[in-house]
């Protein structure tokens, strides 16, 4: 999975912090259970194979700009024997997605992305049945300028009111929202103590990354930098 872990207790391993996140967002999204859902930069499929696997939706479908995760989370759906869809395409665009064929919509921690926004919560709506039901989850700004890192890998992130408002002009309704940032801190630093204690010299290389990576995400989370869910459905 390539987002945040929600702590939960301690111990827990990066992938159970992910899985619980996971849960959580279908869970605030009212469940997926006999759901068409769509998963909205989707990466490489883990967290759509996690939910297709525990949640029983009727149908999943991921989509993701880029080509090497889609093809991972093919090969891994059909290795697993997961019934999970995944295709390439842009969240801004969704040339493969039919009008009012998804009854909830997710897109984790991959909004930052980008740069059209608005064009994102209009794709968002198009491929919602009315009723349909949405929770996107990502980076926030407090409203300071964007870091030079975040200028370097094309990062756009909305202030937690301009999403309100974002949300509101597409004709999505927010019934809740929440600031996730506190419980991800706690999970992230939870996982610093797991990276890579034992092993070779390349899992320990792996986990020293990894360890200035998640360092990164901390003291960006401290700063400037808050994450939100938000979650409610197209009238
Ligand atoms: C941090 S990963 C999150 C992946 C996944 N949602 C998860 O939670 O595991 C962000 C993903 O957004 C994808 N992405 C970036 N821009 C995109 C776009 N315009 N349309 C679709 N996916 C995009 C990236 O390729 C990347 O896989």
């Amino acid at each position: 999975m390539l987002h945040f872990p929600l702590f939960e207790k301690t111990g827990q391993t990066l992938l159970e912090g992910q899985r619980l996140f996971s849960t959580r967002i279908a869970e605030r999204a009212n469940g997926i259970a006999k759901a068409d859902v769509l998963e909205l930069g989707c990466g490489n499929g883990e967290q759509a194979l996690w939910l297709a696997s525990t949640q029983a939706p009727r149908s999943y479908h991921g989509i993701d700009l880029y080509p090497p995760h889609v093809e991972h989370a093919r090969q891994e759906a059909g290795r697993r024997g997961i019934d999970a869809t995944f295709a390439v395409d842009d969240s801004q665009k969704l040339t493969s997605v039919a009008d009012e064929s998804a009854d909830v919509v997710l897109c984790i921690e991959s909004a930052h992305h980008y740069p059209d926004k608005p064009a994102f919560l209009r794709q968002v709506r198009r491929a919602l049945r009315p009723g349909g039901r949405f929770a996107i989850a990502d980076f926030t700004t407090r409203g300071g300028n964007p870091s030079k890192f975040e200028r370097l890998i094309d990062t756009y992130c909305w202030t937690g009111l301009q999403w309100q408002e974002e949300l509101a002009d597409a004709g999505l309704v927010v019934d809740f929202s929440e600031d996730m940032s506190e419980g991800l801190q706690r999970g992230l630093e939870e996982v610093r103590g797991t990276l890579a204690k034992s092993g070779g010299l390349r899992t320990w290389v792996a986990g020293f990354l990894g360890d200035r990576l998640v360092a990164y995400y901390l003291s960006d989370l401290k700063g400037d930098r808050s994450y939100h869910l938000f979650t409610g459905f197209r009238e």
